[in-house]
């Protein structure tokens, strides 16, 4: 489904050069369940930006379903963010002034052509993926009368609302006590068993990682640690130390980032 060969990155602040992803190769088929770990820094949201098509400033290959990311245009990318990514982040941005059945509709607003609905058919499928999450009886309260974890359950029924293939989740549980972050891995493991949606989830949080079927570890700028089938590129040893420190490179001063051949 999604092959990355040779992803690198870098920031540029004035003249320094902080190179983020150093060549990274994963493979992630249909239907995985996957996390993605490494320290504070270490790249984690950039590659998933990456993924998503959320940022197309990068080198090195980046292919969903055997096309290139970087040969689609601009509507090209927006049809495949909408129609088969739900992305749901740590922070769950709700729109405050609206009900959390329009929130989760909201999708709707972006569809195009033959996708595109008419109101009623946008709250009807509003409805269907707030049940889902079990929050059938929320779909009129404001979002800021929600507890955390079912504004997560909202922002992931917003995601749900397209019938995603792959869902892209940053620190879903980052804002959420153990056992309402137990709730939401049941809920994702339930898409993923049921369903069948891929789930690539960034996570600081051991239950998480551990209830996954693979781990994909960063360090360093690269996949240390389950990059997949394909990806078998060498990688260096690594004390497989757990997150929590902070990997952010020093900055180094340096020209442009090197242009490595890929493989
Ligand atoms: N827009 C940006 N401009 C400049 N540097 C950035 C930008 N976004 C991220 N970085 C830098 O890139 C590096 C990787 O950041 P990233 O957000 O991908 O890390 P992360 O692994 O998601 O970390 P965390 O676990 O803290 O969320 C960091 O050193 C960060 O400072
Ligand atoms: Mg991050």
């Amino acid at each position: 489904m999604i092959r990355l060969r040779g992803v690198r990155k870098s920031y540029t602040t004035g003249k320094v050069v902080n190179e983020v992803l150093r060549g990274v190769d994963v493979d992630i088929g249909e239907g995985e369940f996957v996390a993605i770990v490494g320290r504070s820094g270490s790249g984690k949201t950039t590659l998933l930006n990456i993924l998503g098509a959320l940022d197309s400033e990068y080198e090195g290959s980046v292919e969903v379903d055997g096309r290139q990311l970087d040969s689609l245009d601009d509507v090209g990318i927006s049809d495949y963010r909408n129609r088969n990514i739900g992305f749901i982040f740590q922070s769950f941005y709700l729109m405050e002034h609206m009900s959390c059945l329009e929130n989760v509709a909201l999708p709707a607003v972006f569809a195009r052509g033959s996708e595109s609905m008419t109101r009623e058919a946008a709250l009807a499928r509003g409805r269907e993926v707030m049940e889902q999450v079990e929050l059938a009886d929320k779909c009129d309260a404001l979002p800021n009368t929600l507890s955390g974890g079912q504004k997560q359950r909202v922002a992931i029924a917003r995601a749900l609302f397209n019938r995603p293939r792959l869902m892209i989740c940053d620190e879903p549980t980052g804002n959420l006590d153990a056992s309402t972050a137990h709730a939401i891995l049941d809920l994702f493991r339930a898409l993923n068993e049921d369903q069948g949606i891929t789930l690539i989830i960034v996570t600081h949080d051991d239950m998480i990682s551990k209830a996954c079927k693979r781990v994909v570890r960063i360090h360093d700028g690269k996949v240390v640690e389950g990059a997949g089938e394909f990806a078998t590129r060498e990688r260096p040893e690594l004390d497989p130390t757990e997150d929590g420190g902070d990997d952010t490179p020093a900055p180094t001063e340096a020209a442009a980032p090197s242009q490595e051949a890929q493989p």
